[in-house]
């Protein structure tokens, strides 16, 4: 392989990072590194394990003894906790409402990070998050922060929702990105916010394929 960089992409919930980073991704034959889904594994299993969520040592007590492996798959990721495939259970209601309680703690980002960048170290990445600009990876030769308005950003998610046949509440739905997205904006440790040196695309009423098309050329600029 010629020449690879680190792609960093942050921004607030269903802004589209995870949909337009797997395309990247695959198109320049790069690694995908959802952190989110990291974060998720996390919150399930400490629901599982009855832990205190809002109790920083048992929430990292637990993330000391578990493994969560990201495995690239036909349709984007697959997510294994302890070798158990937890893709589509870390994507339920009970773990989106408490994924920002567990994220919040710091001794569960130090460890989270460490892990990130181990999966970063060769490059060739395309990570997304709320951080990987500002702390994950600070010397990301391109950073990129997607946004959208929260009416969108709710749009999109309960249509994704009714194709797959799952029930969705669009006004619930609203309400429940707002309130994670002021928990994540609001906490102390690496809160979601826009690195300095990132470029801002306001997704809104942008395309998946033309926000694509902005990032890869992007790309192409720093290659
Ligand atoms: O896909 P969606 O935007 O709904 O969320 P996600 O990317 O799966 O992230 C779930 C949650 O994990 C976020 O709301 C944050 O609380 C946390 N997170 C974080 O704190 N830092 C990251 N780098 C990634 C996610
Ligand atoms: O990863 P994140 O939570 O930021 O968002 P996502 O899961 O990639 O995207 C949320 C939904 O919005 C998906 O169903 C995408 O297909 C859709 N989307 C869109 O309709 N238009 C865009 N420009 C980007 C994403």
């Amino acid at each position: 392989m010629g020449k690879t960089i680190s792609v960093a992409i942050d921004g607030p919930a269903a802004a589209g990072k995870s949909t337009v980073a797997k395309i990247i991704a695959e198109h320049f034959s790069y690694v995908y590194i959802d952190t989110g889904a990291m974060y998720r594994a996390l919150t399930l299993a400490a629901i599982k394990n009855k832990a205190n969520l809002e109790e920083e040592k048992e929430v990292a007590d637990i993330l000391a003894k578990i493994e969560i492996e990201l495995l690239p798959a036909e349709k984007g990721q697959l997510v294994l906790l302890n070798g158990e495939d937890v893709t589509d259970d870390i994507r339920k209601d009970e773990v989106t409402n408490n994924v920002s309680i567990v994220a919040k703690h710091g001794k569960v980002r130090e460890e989270m990070v460490i892990r990130q960048r181990h999966l970063a170290a060769n490059g060739g990445v395309v990570m997304d998050g709320r951080d990987i600009g500002t702390h994950v990876l600070p010397n990301a030769q391109l950073k990129i922060f997607l946004k959208a308005s929260v009416d969108e950003r709710a749009k999109r998610r309960h249509e994704e929702n009714v194709s797959k046949g799952f029930p969705s509440d669009l006004e619930k739905l609203k309400s429940e990105i707002a309130s994670r997205d002021k928990l994540d904006s609001e906490r102390e440790i690496a809160p979601l916010k826009k690195a300095k040196d990132a470029i801002e695309i306001d997704t809104t009423s942008f395309s998946i394929l033309e926000v694509v098309e902005k990032i890869k050329q992007l790309m192409e600029e720093r290659l």
